[in-house]
């Protein structure tokens, strides 16, 4: 069954390769000489922004046909017409166009059907394309990171989790016991006993330093199944503590 697959998929990605012509190849051997694709770029490919092209820069021509004709398929007869039989009575992009460049030569036989299809489906996305191209290459915005939170990293996150069941090597075990309770369930308790920021912002300086079975407010519990809180004392300056404590009171249990 699996062998019958590849002979199968062989010849068709063969001759997949050897026809890949794009509709951008089509464009570049047949109507890149007279209709630009870079504004003032000369025809030695020097840089001359009063340089004028042989014919309307393809970006404006496609914007402009693309309003005039409306639909996908009235802008792919008008090019595939045009381009065989050139006529001003026909223009779409304007009598101005011809009075500057002159007619546009016929290319009739210059362009099989296929690479006409091509050439079409190339000319109606490209400026699309483009930009999209353009916004992938944009680098990312960085999330901006609050600078406090380097504090709970540095001092707490390796006992309290901020994200349940990611193990201590970073994997995921949705029955992994962190060493100490889930940051988001401590908070919320500590504000519901607490009341006032005030208040939380005095317990957590306290217990940091001095934990304590008979202080604790989130219980007992907790403290039977972690063991008590080893004391932190010194570890962070007055200052980083009460940045700590309100970032903590920001972040976490806000509803
Ligand atoms: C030898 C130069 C030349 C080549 C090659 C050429 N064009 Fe043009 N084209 C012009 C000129 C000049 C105009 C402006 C005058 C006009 O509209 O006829 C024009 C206008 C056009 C227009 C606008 C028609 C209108 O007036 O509404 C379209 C569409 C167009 N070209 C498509 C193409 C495509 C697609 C190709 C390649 C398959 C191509 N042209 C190749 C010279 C060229
Ligand atoms: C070495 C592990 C460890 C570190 C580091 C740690 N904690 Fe704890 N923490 C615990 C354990 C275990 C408990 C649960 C037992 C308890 O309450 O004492 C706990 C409980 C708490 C409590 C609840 C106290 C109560 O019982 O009411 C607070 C508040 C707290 N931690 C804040 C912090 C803050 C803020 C940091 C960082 C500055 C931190 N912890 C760092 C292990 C840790």
């Amino acid at each position: 069954m699996k062998l019958k697959k590849i002979f199968f998929f062989v010849p068709l990605a063969t001759t997949m390769l050897f026809s890949q012509q794009t509709g951008e190849e089509v464009f570049k051997q047949n109507c890149a000489k007279c209709h630009a694709t870079v504004l003032g770029i000369t025809n030695d490919g020097g840089y001359d922004n009063s340089y004028v092209t042989p014919a309307p820069y393809v970006d404006e021509l496609i914007e402009k046909l693309k309003k005039e004709t409306k639909t996908k398929e009235k802008f792919s007869a008008f090019i595939k017409e045009y381009i065989e039989n050139p006529n001003k009575r026909k223009t779409l992009y304007g009598n101005k166009g011809i009075k500057k460049f002159g007619l546009m030569p016929s290319l009739k036989g210059a362009i099989s059907d296929e690479e006409k299809d091509l050439l079409i489906e190339y000319l109606y996305n490209k400026i699309e394309n483009e930009k999209k191209l353009i916004n992938a290459k944009k680098p990312k915005k960085v999330e901006k990171v609050d600078p406090r939170e380097k504090l709970f990293t540095k001092n707490c996150a390796k006992c309290h989790a901020t994200v349940l069941g990611i193990t201590n090597d970073g994997g995921y075990d949705n029955s992994y016991v962190t060493p100490a309770p889930y940051v988001d369930d401590l908070i919320a308790k500590l504000k519901e006993e607490t009341k006032t920021k005030e208040k939380f912002s005095a317990f957590i300086k306290e217990y940091i330093q001095n934990p304590n079975k008979r202080k604790s407010l989130y219980g007992k519990r907790a403290i039977k199944k972690f063991g008590l809180m080893p004391s932190l004392k010194g570890a962070l300056t007055e200052d980083e503590i009460a940045q700590l404590s309100n970032y903590l009171y920001e972040k976490y249990a806000n509803n």
